[in-house]
């Protein structure tokens, strides 16, 4: 299959129009004007939008296995087309939980057999020492620490072991960093604080440099954490990522929408939203993810036991670009903190960036589309949002993976399990 896309290409030299050539699902060719007999062509040059490095998230829930009915790869990734992502990296707080090697064989058999977008797959924390084998690292990009759960709790010693298993393969260890001790009570349940991250963030970095696993803090919630972070960054490899409503709701949202907000950290001040849209936006921070975690309504319906989390796919880049088209960000942070730095997180050097000789996986963005967001046109079974109702101006017009169109214009154009996890990309 070969194809050509047209348009203002975002490149390392900057936004310049032009053509890309995608053969077998690689870019062979980046060049001004390229006319060849192909089998397709993409022609955005008249429109004017602009074509992105493939946006890549690294933390989403896409459920499946027994609580498929709040998300499976079908529409888990349907949604991440919708949105423009062409690489999501699933967690594995599953039932099952992914962190058995037959457990992650089944997830990526029925991965495979459903997804729309390319894939990666977490393991988590098992129950055993014998579930850390050697053969994770051929199906999982990574390892996910839910340190709540499996470091500041009598699983402390296995998830040590897990960290050395990591140091060894060179393998990523994705945290969700909050510690209890500083968790208190509110009308939500039990939250974490400021302090709470800070503090979970500093026994991260410090298990880092006694093992030599590489550390990613994801979901990061507050300045205090985010200052935690930048000042271990300034003497070791360590990364992070946040969710946009971390960069625009505050707690005030919270009490306003209730259990469709709750989520875990939960949204802080407006002056910690403040502050990380500043370490965004200087590189500070490295990246943003969806945290699209997908729960019934009926799991989202009472205060204090509803379960945290909610939908994020088909919002964040709307999102995001309603934040360039008022100034607040540049279309070189989101690609950046999109897909060129999640990317390298990942270890993917063969996406990120458009280049010849790399992966062909696109975002075709329409930077001055207006929408309203609506829940009920989502793809994910989860529909709700906190930014239900929000005018937003900019979104994805098509998403394309390994040079194959799997969103245009609003439609999935693929059958599920044309997605593939990105361990096949060598
Ligand atoms: C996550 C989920 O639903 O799996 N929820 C969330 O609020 N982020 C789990 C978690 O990280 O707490
Ligand atoms: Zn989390």
């Amino acid at each position: 299959m070969r194809s050509i896309v047209k348009g203002k290409l975002f490149t390392s030299k900057g936004i310049l129009d032009g053509s890309i050539l995608i053969e077998d699902g690689r870019i062979t060719r980046v060049a001004r004007d390229i006319q060849e007999q192909v089998d397709r062509v993409l022609d955005y040059r008249k429109k004017g939008h602009i074509v992105l490095p493939g946006l890549v998230d690294m933390h989403v829930h896409m459920r499946d296995f027994e609580l498929s009915y709040k998300e499976d790869f079908y529409t888990g990734t349907g949604a991440a087309a919708m949105g423009g992502f062409t690489v999501v990296a699933d967690m594995p707080n599953t039932k099952p939980k992914v962190n058995k090697l037959a457990v992650l064989r089944e997830r990526e058999r029925v991965a495979k057999s459903k997804a729309l977008v390319d894939y990666g797959l977490y393991y988590g924390v098992p129950d055993r020492e014998d579930d850390i084998v050697d053969g994770i690292e051929a199906l999982a990009i990574g390892f996910k620490v839910f340190m709540q759960h499996e470091f500041y709790t009598d699983k402390r010693e296995l998830t040590e072991k897990v960290l050395e298993f990591a140091s060894w393969k060179k393998m990523l260890v994705v945290a969700h960093a909050e510690n209890p001790k500083f968790f208190v009570k509110t009308q939500m349940g039990t939250a974490g604080t400021p302090e709470a991250e800070a503090s979970a963030i500093k026994d991260i970095t410090g298990l880092a440099s006694s093992y030599g696993f590489q550390p990613h803090v994801t979901h990061l919630s507050s300045a205090a954490g985010a200052r935690e972070f930048l000042k271990w960054k300034k003497q070791a490899r360590i990364t992070a990522d946040t969710c946009p409503y971390y960069l625009l709701l505050s707690d005030d949202d919270a009490r306003l929408q209730g259990a469709i907000a709750k989520v875990h950290p939960p949204l802080k001040s407006s002056a910690d939203a403040e502050f990380l849209l500043k370490k965004l936006k200087d590189g500070g921070i490295d990246a943003i993810s969806s945290d699209h975690a997908p729960h019934s309504l009926e799991e989202k319906a009472n205060l204090e036991s509803a379960l945290p989390g909610f939908p994020g796919l088909e919002t964040t880049l709307p999102i995001l670009l309603t934040m360039v088209n008022k100034g607040l960000l540049g279309i070189e942070d989101i690609a950046r903190a999109c897909a060129t730095n999640p990317s390298k997180n990942l270890g993917l050097n063969m996406i990120g960036a458009i280049e010849e000789g790399k992966i062909g996986n696109l975002t075709i963005v329409d930077l001055h589309r207006r929408a309203k967001i609506d829940p009920k046109t989502f793809v994910s079974k989860a529909k709700y949002s906190p930014f239900e109702g929000r005018e937003v101006e900019g979104m994805a017009v098509a998403t394309i993976v390994r040079g194959q169109p799997v969103m245009l214009d609003g439609e999935v154009v693929t059958q599920g399990g044309w997605g593939e996890n990105v361990k096949t990309y060598g």
